[in-house]
């Protein structure tokens, strides 16, 4: 009995150690906190939604892209959530995601939508490969829309289905694209992605899709009427 304890004791705490080597640790700081946008933020967002959101994006991102071992992910050990006064929307960089207080200010409509969009198009960017630096800009922003998209945080202003000029073009247009080629092959955006673990080749759609993504992007565009 008392050896069974110390069995079960010791497998607890190997287990705790794994989890505590794979654990992805969440921090949410408000830098602009004196200013308007920082207020509002604390006001209508605030830290703990903003961790939870980190941590359900997260979640969403790994089913998404079908990783569901730590070997199949990026090593992240924790992502920072900066609330600072700067330009633009948000960004990505070294494992931080920084949004502009600013736009919190600015922002009309529903804005707990609207960044929590934005929170998993960022995170979208910490956990997707980049080919090694390879895969085209507007693929990048593409993929990132396209989780958005797929979690249901689609902004008023997006493009619809079938519009835009190119398919690199990236963000709204490039996600509504990935989203028609998901549809020939279920789970293609993962299969994609996990291909630009090491690099990147526009092979990669003739590989999964059987047809080069020109010929892709005409058939997706027809499909629409254009
Ligand atoms: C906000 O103002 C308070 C009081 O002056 C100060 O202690 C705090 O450091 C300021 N916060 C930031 C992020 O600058």
């Amino acid at each position: 009995m008392a050896y069974n304890h110390m069995f079960l004791l010791s497998s607890l705490v190997v287990l705790a150690a794994l989890h505590g080597i794979h654990a992805v640790e969440y921090v949410v700081t408000n830098n602009a906190e004196n200013s308007t946008g920082g207020v509002r933020f604390n006001n209508d967002i605030g830290i703990e939604y903003s961790r939870q959101t980190l941590v359900s994006a997260t979640e969403f991102i790994w089913r998404l892209f079908q990783q569901n071992t730590p070997a199949d992910r990026k090593d992240v050990q924790r992502v920072t959530l900066i609330i600072e006064n700067t330009d633009g929307i948000a960004y990505a960089e070294n494992d931080e995601i920084h949004v502009n207080a600013n736009y919190i200010k600015e922002y009309s409509g529903d804005l707990k939508g609207e960044f929590t969009g934005v929170l998993y198009h960022e995170m979208t960017h910490i956990w997707q490969w980049n080919g090694n630096g390879q895969t085209p800009g507007g693929l990048i922003e593409g993929i990132a829309d396209f989780v958005r998209l797929k979690a249901n945080y689609i902004p008023s202003h997006w493009v619809q289905p079938g519009q835009g000029d190119r398919w690199d073009q990236g963000y709204d247009v490039t996600a509504r694209f990935l989203d028609y080629c998901n549809s020939l092959r279920n789970g293609f955006v993962a299969e994609l992605n996990k291909k630009m673990r090491s690099g990147y080749s526009a092979d990669f759609f003739v590989e999964l899709l059987r047809n080069n993504v020109d010929q892709l992007w005409t058939d997706y565009k027809a499909k629409y009427g254009n």
